[in-house]
């Protein structure tokens, strides 16, 4: 699908950003293990998390849905059953990576496959820590990349250290972890985001953090935990930036988890200037939850990396096109996990992004983003990533003439209403 979208002379409204993808996912694979039913408001609408379900469907779990609220049931450590076929993951990573930790112990087989990005993407870093905990795990390209044969078997705790900043691969070990002899304990190099510690706490599991040091005595979830689930701060990042570089902008974003393992997008802005209001701070089934008020902004050049990358990760193509509206030079440094995204993410936002005027330059590890130069519009390609196709249309409001993305429909991933609510903005209502 190609979306049309024209320069826009006015921002202004209310969001709710959809539920957040990656709170859905753990929410989701959890409460299958626990046992009993959890109901679950919120649950992200995109194909991402479905994928997830109909994963766990397959595995012999029951998902139903009670007048927009979703209902799991449980069917503990031990009541898996081999799927019939191979699993789906689609453009998902994060499904294929926590499902792998929970299939590693099951006393069946598993093949997980997933669409072309996500078959290029790396399994190793998920492949080796199972391995080292007994799992029979093997991938194509001498066990690099999916789709992964897994055949369940009995595991034992480990002590790892992640080579790289990943909550993925935290979450397969955590996740493995619940169902093997003896402690496992990962340690960080930096904070990533939290939410599988958060809701296996909340689910009655013992997990102690020292500093980056993760450590879980083995059990099974003792509660299922009903969940409302945050809006994601990934989307209302969209409308963060679109409000902070657009002239005549007046936008709140309700509803926001802001996680400070993923709020990172909101201490950049407000450290570039940004008129952002946060408002209403709340604690909802354990993670924080704001409303967020922006409106247009004088921004200036930031620098960006070291811990803060984990903390902003996907958030990083938003954060450059702020950086064009910026006065200054902004850097974006030690985030090369970009480029083993959903597309290599920073050639293509640094293609995509040149194409409709932005003044960035690409780096092995990053951007360098010339602030100042506003944007002319054109015709550009999602490279069929969700965020970047999302980044795309923010970039269009604020250009000068019409831009034309390509591949558009791929917001769906994650946000499928995307291009609705960005209509609803432009109209002022
Ligand atoms: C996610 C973790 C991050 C992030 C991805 C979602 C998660 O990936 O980029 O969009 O839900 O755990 P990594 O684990 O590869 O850092």
């Amino acid at each position: 699908m190609k979306q049309r979208v024209k320069g826009s002379s006015i921002l202004r409204g209310e969001i709710t950003p959809p539920g957040d993808k990656s709170i859905s996912h753990r929410v989701l694979i959890l409460n299958s293990i626990a046992r009993g039913r959890a109901r679950i408001e919120n649950l992200a609408p995109g194909d991402d998390v479905c994928a997830t379900m109909s994963c766990l469907r397959a595995l012999g779990v029951e998902i139903t849905e009670e007048g927009g609220t979703l209902i799991i049931s449980g069917v503990g450590r031990a009541g898996f059953r081999e799927p019939t076929d191979v699993l789906q993951a689609g453009n998902s990573a994060t499904t294929m990576r926590l499902l792998a930790g929970l299939l590693a112990a099951q006393p069946f087989l598993s093949i997980v496959t997933g669409d072309e990005s996500l078959r290029a993407r790396p399994m190793g870093r998920l492949i080796h820590p199972l391995r080292l905990m007994g799992a029979e795990i093997w991938g194509r390209g001498s066990d690099s990349l999916a789709p992964l044969a897994i055949k369940g078997n009995k595991l034992k705790g480990i002590d790892y250290h992640l080579p790289v900043a990943s909550a993925q691969i935290k979450s397969a070990i955590l996740i493995a972890a619940l169902f093997a002899r003896g402690n496992t304990t990962v340690v960080e190099p930096a904070p990533s985001r939290d939410h599988t510690e958060s809701l296996l706490r909340a689910m009655g599991v013992k997990l102690h953090r020292e500093g980056t040091r993760i450590k879980l005595i083995p059990a099974a979830p003792s509660a299922p935990s009903d969940v409302r689930v945050p809006g994601d701060i990934s989307a209302a990042a969209c409308w963060l930036v679109a409000g902070a570089i657009h002239p005549n902008a007046q936008i709140k974003v309700i509803n926001t988890g802001i996680n400070p393992t993923r709020s990172g997008i909101i201490d950049v802005l407000l450290q570039m200037g940004a008129k952002l209001v946060v408002e209403r701070v709340r604690r909802e089934s354990g993670e924080l939850v704001a409303d967020l008020a922006i409106e247009s902004s004088d921004l200036v050049a930031t620098q960006i990396g070291g811990n803060l990358i984990p903390r902003l990760i996907d958030e990083l193509p938003l954060i450059a096109l702020a950086g064009s509206f910026a006065r200054g030079t902004t850097t974006i440094v030690d985030a090369q996990e970009l480029r083993v995204k959903e597309s290599d993410r920073i050639a293509t936002t640094v293609r995509e992004l040149s194409r409709l005027g932005v003044d960035i330059e690409e780096m092995p590890d990053g951007m360098v983003i010339h602030g100042g130069g506003g944007l002319a519009g054109g015709e550009c390609a999602s490279h069929h990533d969700h965020r970047l196709a999302m980044t795309l249309g923010i970039a269009a409001l604020v250009a000068r003439g019409e831009t034309v993305i390509n591949n558009a429909e791929v917001v769906a991933m994650s946000y499928p209403n995307f291009w609705q609510d960005l209509e609803r903005l432009t109209s002022g209502i």
